[in-house]
């Protein structure tokens, strides 16, 4: 009998937390966030039939764009979170059934990557510490927004420009799927679908390359037709990661931080700098094309609004009121979410941080410069991800979907409720699956093309603290009290960081699941040992 020799793993070890591995280590542990818990590094698959508890609504029909920021390669030490290749997880739901798949965005920077079999790219947007050999390339991750337009999947990254992918394979269609219209080198990451008019509303900062200070702001037609594009330039190289759209107008939300000089850059510092004290800022402009009549507005003007120090990172809907106020709702945070990227010697404030939904008012007669009235407060806590009903995008809303950072038993920071909000009625339903939970961005799915604003279902990544696998939830928006289906999923995935929800563009045509197309196969009796039935 051979002696067999048992070596029990400790549970903490068996984690991806960094830790003590019998000593061993990795170049990888330099990555690790302490928001992060699932695996990095070169996943892709497939799957059909999907394990759900409960029962999803068979009138629903589309396909669930999430992107997460997976490196393939082991990124350079002090890689904040926000950098790697961007990774596609897509959930397709018809007839009841979930069928998925996850693939890279191929960008030209993994691919050149791949090709190397090593790291090429350096610190977050520092081109001086690229490898020669890629000093001119594509660097875009298109890793933090994913949206649909026209026939392609967008993939974003407000450092470069969309990568188009073909909705039901992933494959990378290629990069710049607008190529030669205009000049500007970026494209947000949170482009707004003006349903009214049909077109989508794009802007670019540092339009002109790193670290300068113009803004280009223009539409693209479902056939891809670039139209109304407009000029500006900041004060300084500016961050206006999200932004509000109305009938008339275009308002971007810059944040405090400015881009650092190539002497900076050239001594392996950040691209970008935190500033302590700087006012939120609301970049206002009349929609190119607009009917409105505004004769105080010179043409072409671009005015800042101030708001007290904090972040406006994610933005929820705009509308116009009587007498040119406009009305905007946010999130507004009053710490810098991006620490590392603090300048150095600051000391962050003790209190405990703020993330209250706030509606903020314009009043577009006042001139540049002009300090907004402070915001008014629906909701308080620590919010963020908003997501309305976009059917009603630049129109007066009264439902906002909120995630919610609530006190948890968990080890780590994390989002973990899901909120629905009327600020008509001042009425808030709080999902929290457990204590020890965490929830990812959510996602509003009509209840079907004439329903009451904000009817329908919401959809959501979720995890245990500690549990092998995530989870979708599927909330009915009428009752937040428990879900009407969990999908199980048999792994962790990593954070999300946005995603959006694609309904059938052909609702009378089901939807072909997600994974490879089923080879056309009889029934055969060569093989068959079932003689009895002959
Ligand atoms: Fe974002």
């Amino acid at each position: 009998m051979t002696e067999t020799t048992v070596h029990v793993v400790d549970p903490e070890v068996a984690t991806i937390k960094p830790g003590p591995r019998f000593g061993l280590t990795s170049p990888w542990e330099c990555y690790y966030h302490p928001a992060e818990t699932a695996t990095q590094g070169g996943f892709e698959c497939e799957m059909d039939e999907l394990v759900v508890y409960g029962e999803i609504p068979k009138g629903i029909s589309g396909t669930w764009y999430r992107i997460l920021i997976d490196p393939h390669f082991c990124p350079k030490p002090n890689t904040p979170f926000v950098d790697g290749d961007g990774n596609v997880s897509a959930f397709r739901i018809e007839n009841g059934k979930v069928s998925m798949k996850i693939k890279y965005v191929e960008t030209e920077r993994w691919l050149l990557e791949r090709k190397a079999g090593r790291r090429l790219f350096g610190l977050y947007r520092n081109p001086f510490d690229n490898h020669p050999c890629v000093r001119l390339a594509n660097d875009s991750t298109g890793n933090t927004n994913i949206i649909y337009w026209g026939g392609n999947l967008l993939a974003l990254a407000e450092r470069g420009l969309p990568w188009a992918l073909d909705p039901d394979t992933l494959e990378t269609r290629g990069a710049d799927p607008y190529g030669g219209q205009v000049i500007a080198k970026t494209f947000t990451a949170h482009p707004k679908v003006d349903p009214h008019k049909n077109e989508l509303v794009v802007w670019s900062y540092a339009a002109k390359g790193l670290g300068t200070r113009d803004i280009c702001i223009y539409s693209l037609t479902p056939e891809g037709e670039v139209q109304n594009e407009q000029w500006y330039k900041q004060d300084k190289p500016g961050w206006p990661h999200d932004g509000w759209i109305t009938e008339n107008w275009i308002i971007l939300s810059n944040m405090p931080f400015t881009s650092n000089s190539d002497e900076v850059l050239k001594a392996g510092g950040d691209y970008w700098t935190f500033i302590p004290g700087q006012p939120s800022e609301f970049l206002v402009t009349p929609r190119k094309g607009s009917k409105m009549d505004r004769p105080d507005w010179r043409s072409g003007e671009m005015r800042k609004y101030t708001a007290p120090h904090g972040l406006v990172i994610h933005t929820g809907n705009a509308w116009e009121e009587e007498n040119g106020i406009l009305k905007l709702e946010s999130p507004f945070t009053s710490h810098n979410v991006f620490y590392f990227w603090d300048p150095e010697e600051y000391e962050r404030a003790k209190e405990r941080p703020t993330g209250d939904w706030v509606r903020w008012t314009i009043d577009t007669h006042q001139p540049d410069g002009t300090a907004v009235a402070p915001a008014e407060i629906l909701a308080e806590g620590i919010f963020d991800f908003p997501i309305f009903d976009e059917r009603m995008t630049g129109r007066k809303t009264k439902i906002a979907y909120l995630g919610q950072m609530i006190d948890s038993v968990n080890t780590r920071p994390v989002f973990n409720g899901v909120v629905k909000l009327n600020t008509e009625t001042g009425v808030k339903s709080v999902f929290r699956r457990s204590e020890d939970s965490s929830v990812a961005e959510p996602a509003y799915i009509p209840r079907g093309p004439d329903c009451e604003e904000g009817d329908g279902w919401i959809i959501f990544y979720s995890e245990k603290e500690n549990a092998p696998c995530g989870e979708l939830v599927l909330l009915d928006t009428n009752d937040f009290t428990k879900p009407i289906a969990i999908v199980q999923l048999p792994f962790r995935l990593r954070n999300q960081v946005h995603g959006n929800w694609v309904q059938n563009p052909h609702p009378e045509t089901p939807l072909p699941p997600l994974t490879r197309p089923i080879r056309n196969v009889v029934p055969s009796t060569k093989y068959s040992q079932m003689i009895r039935l002959e």
